[in-house]
């Protein structure tokens, strides 16, 4: 915190403000029109995006007074999946990069690796699963699966094995996601990154073999020969339309060497079955409200869930966190880490890896002095727990 006051206020200007509701907004000005729709659009009339949101205010801090630290910061270290993180924050995993700027997903890994935050990195990425971890070096990284059907068992099982040799350490498998939802504003713009191979360059599958010879076998061409019929092939080899059943993630267990964490959890059954079904971790999110209108706010059942399954595996949180203070409010109701999604692409619109850095940093920084003021000495459950919170709505 000193050092964002002393560099945004005197010798050094951040790449822009430190008000994080005026980034999407300043965002937005320098994003084409399809692009702006990609990014900021919703599922639907946006319901479940403004419920996310709102749900944030309806939990207020409740700040203890003359709690003597010494003149200690709160600590922000956090144990997930058997690492040792700095910050309860991580980059969530973002598809095609590369239409929000020229360096895509090498500036978001770089930029991770430089905050020490860990980076996760998506299926539909627009850059290769080798590139993206060469440029997080020896940052924490995991990879995000969007689940191929099982008629192609075998691009999934290559798609791990390449992450696993490219020192990704957890996969994130997100299950909200097997089909994209109703998007107005695509649907008017008749936009699809994943098609636009004259934008996002070449789609990630393109480098995968497996991939490449199942291609060539079908249409007797290279990809390279033929990238529209490629990139569409690729778009529907990760969303299959269809999801997966509970016995299906024994597969992945069998084919993955490390913590795996559902993504897109928003019901207790379902929290449950994940313990059961013997995985370590769950992030509790709707995909920002992209994919089901209507649906319940991220924050809404985070309480629920974290209460029946938060000392079994660990629990995740996204969607709708804009500030520090979401971060305390979701991990006071029982996240370990939160994932932070649309925030840091604003940044990556405004400044590139700078831009990136600049949020992350100021998430962190807001969270620690919003922490520190409310008289909350560590992120320990003993400190950091429901009790710092009221519901004003109640
Ligand atoms: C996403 N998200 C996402 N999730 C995922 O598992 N794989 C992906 O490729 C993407 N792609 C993606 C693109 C864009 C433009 C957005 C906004 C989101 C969802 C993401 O990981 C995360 O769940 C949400 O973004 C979190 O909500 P906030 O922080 O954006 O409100």
């Amino acid at each position: 915190e000193d050092d964002v006051y002393q560099k945004g206020l005197h010798y050094e200007r951040p790449p822009f403000t430190f008000k994080p509701l005026e980034w999407e907004q300043l965002a937005s000005q320098r994003m084409s029109a399809d692009t702006r729709g990609y990014v900021i659009g919703n599922a639907g009339t946006g319901e479940t995006e403004r419920k996310n949101r709102a749900a944030f205010e309806k939990w207020s801090i409740v700040p203890r007074r003359l709690v003597n630290t010494e003149g200690k910061f709160p600590k922000l270290t956090t144990k997930v999946l058997n690492h040792e993180c700095p910050f309860p924050i991580a980059v969530a995993p973002v598809g095609v990069q590369r239409i929000i700027n020229p360096d895509g997903e090498v500036a978001s890994a770089a930029a991770a690796m430089e905050e020490n935050v860990p980076y996760i990195m998506s299926t539909a990425s627009s850059t290769s699963i080798e590139d993206v971890a060469k440029a997080n070096g020896d940052g924490i990284r995991w990879y995000q699966v969007y689940w191929p059907s099982n008629e192609h068992d075998d691009i999934t099982a290559s798609l791990l094995k390449r992450a696993k040799a490219a020192g990704f350490t957890a996969l994130f498998v997100t299950l909200d996601t097997f089909v994209l939802g109703w998007r107005p504003s695509d649907m008017d713009n008749g936009y699809n990154p994943f098609l636009r191979s004259d934008q996002i360059g070449v789609a990630p599958g393109f480098t995968d073999p497996v991939f490449r010879s199942r291609f060539k076998s079908k249409h007797n061409q290279e990809v390279e020969d033929n990238v529209h019929a490629a990139a569409a092939e690729w778009t529907r080899t990760i969303f299959p339309g269809f999801s997966h059943s509970w016995e299906d993630i024994k597969f992945l267990q069998e084919h993955w060497d490390g913590p795996i964490v559902l993504k897109g959890v928003q019901n207790v059954a379902d929290a449950q079955r994940a313990v059961e079904a013997g995985v370590q971790g769950i992030v509790v999110s709707n995909h920002a409200g992209r994919q089901v209108d209507g649906g319940i706010s991220s924050l809404g059942v985070l309480p629920r869930i974290a209460e029946a399954v938060g000392d079994k595996l660990d629990v995740f949180f996204d969607s709708g966190i804009r500030s520090g203070v979401d971060i305390a409010k979701a991990l006071a109701l029982g996240a370990k880490m939160c994932l932070i999604g649309r925030q840091y692409i604003y940044g990556m619109a405004l400044g590139g890896q700078g831009g990136v850095q600049h949020v992350l940093k100021s998430l962190c920084g807001d969270l620690e002095l919003t922490l520190h003021l409310s008289g909350i000495p560590s992120l320990s459950r003993e400190h950091l727990n429901k009790d710092v919170l009221v519901r004003e709505d109640e």
